[in-house]
C-alpha cells in the first residue's frame, strides 16, 4: 500500500490531490471526497499508467503466483507461539526457492520479506523475534514476490486460534470489500467505481475505511500509477482500460480510519488501538473483465 506522500518523495513535490487532479476533469480529491471540476482547465496530465499486453500479463502471473503460494503457506504457519521473524524467514526461503526475490526487501529501507501487521496493527509491521502470536489475534500478512522482473504483490489477515464475533465479522467484511473493489475493475469504469464498491460494503457494516494508505498500479515496478482509493465516487476518475494491472487493497478498521505512524518509521496503527484488517490482491483489466494474478489458478475461489 501506499501512503499518499509517496508521490510527493517519487516525484518532487505534488501534492497527491492536486495530481490527481490535473489529471482528469472530475476527479476525487483523495483528502475528503469531493471532486473539482474547475482545477484541471490548463494542467497536462502527469500520470503514467503503463499497460501491459496479454502476453506480460500471463508473465505477472508467475509472480503473483508465488506471491500468493508464499502468502497461503505462512497463514497456515500463523499459529500461537510463532514469531513474526519465523514467518518472515520462512517467506524468504519459500520465496527464494522457487526463482523469486522477496520484493519488499529494502524496497525503501524496508527490512523484511513480509509485512506482519498485528491487531491494531494497519500495515508494515516489521517481523521481530520479539513479536508471538497469541490465541485471539489477527495478523495482516503482506507478501510480494519479484519472478523475472515483474511484481506481484497481496495480503490477507489471518485469526490466530479463534477470535471474537466482532473481529471475524471485520476480517469477513474486509475480504467481501476487496471482491467488491475487484469485480468494479472493468474497462468502462473508473477509479472511483473501485473505491465506491470497497467502500460501500464497509461503511455498510459499521467500519472505517483507512484513507491515508491506497492500493496502487503495478508492473515491473511493484509501485506504479495510478493510486487506488479505497473509497470515491462513482463514474469519477480516471478510466480504467484493458491492460491496467491493479493492486486493490482495503484496509478495514473497527473504529476510527485514523493512522498514526510508530516511532520506527514504517508500522501503521489505528489511533484508537482497534482492530483493523487488511485484503490485496493484484488484478489485470481484461477485455473479459477483472482477471486474478495474484492467485494459484487452482486454488483460488473464482470471482
Ligand atoms: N503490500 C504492500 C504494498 O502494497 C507492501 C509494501 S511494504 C514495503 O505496498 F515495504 F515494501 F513497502
Ligand atoms: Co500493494
Amino acid at each position: 500500500m501506499l501512503p499518499a506522500s509517496f508521490w510527493m518523495r517519487q516525484r518532487g513535490g505534488y501534492d497527491v490531490s492536486l495530481r490527481i487532479e490535473r489529471c482528469q476533469k472530475r476527479d476525487v480529491d483523495l483528502r475528503n471526497g469531493t471532486s473539482h471540476p474547475s482545477l484541471c482547465l490548463t494542467k497536462k496530465v502527469v500520470m503514467a499508467i503503463i499497460k501491459k499486453s496479454p502476453a506480460e500479463i500471463e508473465a505477472m502471473k508467475e509472480a503473483g503466483r508465488l506471491s500468493a503460494a508464499v502468502l497461503r503457506e505462512i497463514g497456515a504457519r500463523c499459529k500461537p507461539g510463532v514469531t513474526t521473524l519465523e514467518l518472515d524467514e520462512f517467506a524468504e526461503d519459500y520465496i527464494r526457492s522457487h526463482g523469486g526475490i522477496p520484493t519488499f526487501k529494502w524496497y525503501g529501507g524496508y527490512p523484511g520479506t513480509i509485512c506482519a501487521s498485528i491487531n491494531e496493527q494497519i500495515v508494515h509491521g516489521i517481523p521481530s523475534s520479539n513479536v508471538k502470536l497469541k490465541p485471539g489475534d489477527i495478523i495482516s500478512i503482506d507478501t510480494g514476490a519479484t519472478v523475472d522482473g515483474w511484481a506481484g504483490d497481496n495480503a490477507w489477515t489471518y485469526a490466530v486460534g479463534s477470535v471474537s464475533p466482532d473481529v471475524k465479522r471485520l476480517l469477513e467484511v474486509t475480504e467481501k470489500s476487496m471482491w467488491a473493489g475487484i469485480s468494479a475493475a472493468r474497462a468502462g469504469n473508473r477509479l472511483g467505481d473501485i473505491g465506491h464498491a470497497v467502500s460501500s460494503v464497509a461503511r455498510k457494516a459499521g467500519f472505517g475505511v483507512v484513507r491515508d494508505y491506497t492500493g496502487h498500479g503495478i508492473g515491473r515496478d511493484m509501485h506504479e500509477d495510478p493510486l487506488v482509493p479505497n473509497y470515491g465516487l462513482k463514474h469519477t476518475g480516471v478510466k480504467l482500460e484493458v491492460g491496467m494491472v491493479l493492486a486493490i487493497e482495503p484496509m478495514i478498521t473497527m473504529g476510527t480510519h485514523k493512522t498514526r505512524i510508530m516511532n520506527d518509521g514504517w508500522l501503521v496503527v489505528t489511533q484508537d488501538g482497534k482492530p483493523s484488517a487488511h485484503f490485496e490482491k493484484t488484478v489485470a483489466i481484461t477485455q473479459d473483465g477483472p482477471v486474478l494474478v495474484s492467485t494459484e489458478p487452482d486454488r483460488d475461489r473464482p470471482l
